[in-house]
């Protein structure tokens, strides 16, 4: 009797959040503590329809360029922390990053991420430069910075210097293990800029890492809740990956299925955002990627980072990659995702919420 009032409570959640993109907290956490394989199955169905209704079969790719492995921040996780003294660190000058984006607009690519630690090298001045010389080179294309904590008036600045978009995970929005992990930032800090970003215009992403060590089931609700709450464009999800080089090393990480339940319910619970199938999931397992566009995702974000540099970008152990050139990226994601059965976008890309406002 009693497993049968469990099954129809699963039963009935999968089909609300199916029906109306909505759950509370205490009902993710109920069904993220009771899940089985079978509803598993039925979630990552029902993202892919949702996904497919709001943006059809189409997964658009993002060239990312890994510009700077130089961080002033210590978070615990990262393999690039200001204390790991084993990193080997690299900047790449304006001029490198110009080169990248002459090589992956030739690629075929129309979204540039410019991604880095937090490098106080670059200078607002810096930055706009650069952002205006894009701008000018390649008038079409969506510039997405992915820098980290700045004044709002920087990030007002490089917006109006024509950057578009801005990726900052919030990370966990849990407090307490926000402030566990993050001893050089504060939690209140990093949704201030968030809010900032979204206030001035900027297509923002948002997300976090799954499995962190502490992180609970009603933690996990609370994401999934801070993202339908904060509307953000875009939302990346992925597995904690421990890096040995950090006080992290020993734990365990995130895997494979948490991870694709959380792409799944971000997909239901904020039907018209951009989800990249992360880097991360494709480190976790060879199919990684391929499996998180079935479960809702719909954007891949293929390196183009100079392979003379690559490994050193190394946020966790084992990153996918590494080796490759920037051409042997486009085309290997090419044919994963038609093998997946999805069709590549090379457009821009914008979020439906986005081309709504
Ligand atoms: N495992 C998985 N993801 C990580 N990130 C940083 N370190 C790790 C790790 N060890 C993620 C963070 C950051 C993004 C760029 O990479 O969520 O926001």
């Amino acid at each position: 009797m009693e497993e049968v009032v469990f099954v129809s409570t699963r039963h009935n959640l999968l089909e609300k959040v199916y029906q109306t993109n909505d759950l509370t907290k205490e009902e993710i956490t109920y069904l993220l503590e009771n899940i089985t394989h079978a509803d598993r199955e039925i979630l990552y169905r029902y993202a892919l329809k949702t996904k497919q209704a709001y943006y059809g079969d189409k997964v658009y790719l993002r060239g990312l360029i890994e510009f700077s492995n130089i961080c002033r921040q210590d978070c615990r996780y990262c393999g690039i922390r200001a204390s790991n003294a084993k990193v080997e660190r690299y900047r790449l000058t304006p001029e490198e990053i110009l080169t990248c984006c002459a090589q992956g607009y030739k690629l075929g690519y129309r979204t540039f991420v410019l991604q880095s630690g937090e490098d106080l090298w670059y200078t607002e001045e810096i930055f706009i430069d650069l952002i205006r010389a894009i701008r000018k080179s390649y008038p079409e294309v969506a510039i997405t910075l992915s820098i980290g904590e700045r004044r709002p008036e920087t990030y007002q600045r490089l917006f109006a210097a024509g950057a578009d978009r801005f990726l900052m995970r919030h990370e966990t929005a849990s407090q307490e293990l926000y402030e566990k992990l993050h001893p050089t930032m504060l939690f209140d800090d990093r949704r201030a800029c968030l809010s900032a970003l979204k206030d001035l215009g900027y297509q923002v992403g948002a997300g976090f890492m799954v499995g962190l060590p502490g992180q609970t089931p009603a933690d996990l609700a609370d994401d999934l809740r801070y993202l339908k709450e904060f509307h953000p464009d875009m939302i990346g999800i992925g597995p904690f990956i421990p890096h040995s080089e950090t006080p992290l090393g020993a734990e365990k990480g995130g895997t494979l299925k948490d991870t694709l339940v959380m792409v799944a319910l971000a997909r239901l619970l904020i039907p018209d955002s951009l989800i990249p199938a992360t880097t991360a999931l494709g480190t976790l397992d060879p199919q990684g990627r391929e499996l998180a566009l079935k479960a809702g995702a719909n954007v891949v974000m293929p390196i183009i980072t100079p392979t003379s540099v690559r490994k050193q970008y190394e946020l966790y152990e084992n990153k996918i990659c590494g080796d490759d050139h920037p051409e042997d990226c486009r085309y290997c994601i090419e044919r994963r995702i038609q093998a997946a059965g999805f069709d590549v976008d090379l457009g821009r890309g914008d979020s439906r919420q986005f081309i709504s406002r």
